[in-house]
């Protein structure tokens, strides 16, 4: 997804722009770029890879002006090239405006312009704003946020922009049009700035203003406007962030992935803490206060998320349903937005996402809002727009997660989902006293055993080196383990690039079984719980081919230990942590293998941190 930074103040603009952008470097991009009023006009640098490319480049002759704004590009609409990275201009260089979403009716936006003589120099949609903008800016003669203004009032789809003209050197103008990433401006002492997250902008302040669709902000160094479409005066609040820069700095850990799997027995005690009340035997979520009267009611639960997210929820499918006894469908975002959902009264949306920002699930959330359902939200970053969007939140409390690849919001995604279902069985009446008691001394036992898993070592680099060459992985668990090896497959490709597939164990007789050989590993998660005789049939199934099996077994299983080619154990614990136990290896085994591989680790080619285009 791509990242935008703006400054305006009295310092110089270069150095704060392009360490903005490199602060939003783990949301993944294949180019950057700056555009800084250096007092004759627009200076703008541009590069294809690396932010460092970019910073090489101006380093001997550094661009000098207080104003700017950057951008880093993850290609949509044209190729990675110089000439399609932002940011884009107008034909007489007149306005500057980087970009993040997708101009769904560029072409047309883009034959007209062209039919009126405008040449244009890349095959962006972006282009076409900054051509739209000049058009209505006519050299100054609208002021250039009611040029903006108009000029968003054409775009269909969802943009989030940063634009400047040379012709109002003191203002920058931040416009924002349905869920594209956010437009974040940072509150500061004689200047302000102006990014797609506040990860960019906590070294300079940490008071930050947000943009909801349809708001356009004309941002100065001394003040702060915001209008909506029409120009009518918004009236915004200014929220103070509590984050720590220092909590997202990689604190000596080769890798934000490394540090952040390693982080995971405090997010996971964070996901806990105080919701359960001091009797042990209930949970406490006071962000859903405003969904209690219905709550006890419901008939069914619509959880909807992207990628990793999507696990948790199949995970929170098996748990809600077990615990509370209310059914759960699960679904893409991609896919609940366009396949007509059957949302019946009694029905809630629980969208569960990391950044709160992903467009596909902000999408289902705007279906079930536009069908009169209300919406649930797991969210880890709490300034997000699913966390404003939704009816009740359970904030995550994992903390910033760099890595593109997901692992402690993952494992606090589970808990999370595992108390709801508490709360829920509870709301219902079907969870008694004493076994919640049971079930929540059972997840109050992950944290440290999680430690534990982690300060234990383990093999991983000898295992990863046996295997690291392969081309192709099968991931194999059962029940709630199912998920699990969709995550840990899902994990092993995201950062190494090896293809890798989780499936239900049972389902491999059913197709799978004809891949099996030498050449492809099969990991099975096999702890000792009610299905651990099904999984031993499996892994001897795999061997009887000539496959090769990684097995993730309870500590001490020497049946599973003596079939298996490798074993990674896990401890012995109560049937809803074990998944998440097994999932703490397979994250480190996708670490390993990646590092060996020499792969980018927290920026995996092609990959986003937040994927907020369609
Ligand atoms: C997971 O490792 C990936 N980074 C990706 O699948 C991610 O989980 C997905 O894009 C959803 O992101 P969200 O949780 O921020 O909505």
């Amino acid at each position: 997804m791509c990242g935008i930074v703006g400054y305006i103040g009295q310092r110089q603009a270069v150095d704060i722009v392009t360490q903005g952008l490199q602060r939003l470097e783990y949301r993944g991009y294949d180019s950057a770029g700056i555009a800084i009023l250096n007092g004759h006009g627009i200076e703008r640098h541009r590069s294809v890879g690396k932010i460092s490319s970019l910073i090489d480049s101006i380093a001997d002759a550094p661009p000098q002006g207080q104003m700017g704004i950057g951008h880093t590009r993850w290609a949509t609409h044209g190729a990675v090239t110089e000439d399609n990275t932002h940011p884009h201009t107008d034909s007489e260089d007149m306005v500057a405006v980087v970009h993040n979403g997708i101009v769904e009716n560029y072409r047309a936006l883009k034959a007209g312009l062209a039919a009126e003589g405008v040449v244009f120099q890349s095959e962006t949609d972006t282009e076409v704003i900054a051509h739209l903008i000049a058009r209505y800016y006519q050299r100054g003669e609208r002021p250039l946020a009611e040029a903006v203004r108009l000029a968003l009032g054409e775009l269909q789809g969802s943009s989030a922009i940063v634009a400047m003209s040379q012709l109002e050197p003191g203002l920058l103008v931040g416009g924002r049009l349905g869920n594209a990433g956010a437009v974040v401006i940072g509150l500061g002492e004689g200047e302000n700035l102006i990014a797609s997250d506040t990860w960019a902008l906590i070294a300079h302040t940490r008071e930050m203003l947000y943009l909801e669709h349809g708001e356009v902000a004309t941002v100065s160094a001394e003040d702060v406007t915001v209008c909506d479409l029409d120009g009518c005066h918004v009236i915004k609040s200014v929220t103070t962030l509590s984050v720590d820069p220092a909590l997202a700095a990689k604190q000596g850990y080769r890798h934000f992935m490394l540090k952040e799997i390693h982080e995971q027995p405090q997010s996971l005690t964070d996901a806990i803490r105080g919701r359960v009340d001091l009797s042990g035997d209930r949970v406490i979520l006071p962000d859903l206060c405003g969904l209690e009267p219905v709550l006890p009611h419901l008939r069914r639960l619509h959880a909807v998320a992207c990628g990793t997210a999507w696990h948790a929820c199949l995970m929170a499918k098996f748990m809600i349903e077990d615990l509370a006894r209310l059914p759960v469908e699960v679904d893409y975002g991609s896919e609940f937005r366009y396949r007509n959902p059957l949302l019946e009264p009694g029905s809630v949306v629980l969208v569960i996402t990391q950044s709160g920002e992903t467009v596909d699930t902000l999408a289902a959330m705007e279906t079930a809002r536009e069908r009169g359902m209300q919406s649930i939200a797991l969210v880890n970053v709490v300034e997000s727009q699913a966390a404003r969007l939704a009816d009740g939140v359970i904030p995550l409390n994992a903390g910033p997660e760099i890595g593109v690849a997901s692992t402690k919001a993952f494992t606090s995604q589970v808990v999370a989902s595992f108390l709801l279902g508490i709360y829920l069985g509870t709301q219902r009446g079907v969870l008694d006293r004493k076994r919640r008691a049971e079930l929540l001394a059972e997840v109050g036992r992950l944290p440290g055993l999680v430690g534990s898993l982690l300060s234990n070592g383990g093999d991983y680099e000898r295992i990863a080196r046996q295997y690291m060459h392969c081309e192709d992985f099968l991931y194999l668990g059962r029940g709630m383990n199912y998920p699990i090896a969709l995550e840990g497959a899902l994990k092993l490709k995201e950062i190494s690039y090896i293809h890798a597939e989780g499936y239900p164990a049972g389902e491999m007789k059913h197709g799978p079984i004809a891949l099996i050989d030498e050449s492809m590993p099969v990991v099975a998660i096999c702890p000792n719980d009610r299905v651990r005789a099904k999984m031993l049939s499996n892994v001897e199934q795999v061997k009887a081919r000539g496959g090769r099996v990684i097995a993730i077994a309870t500590v001490g299983d020497q049946e599973i230990a003596d079939k298996a080619d490798d074993v990674i154990w896990i401890p012995a614990a109560g049937p809803y942590i074990t998944p998440l136990l097994a999932m703490v290896p397979l994250q480190l085994l996708a670490y390993q293998i990646a590092v060996l591989r020499g792969c980018d680790v927290d920026q995996p080619r092609n990959l986003a941190k937040c994927v907020t285009v369609e």
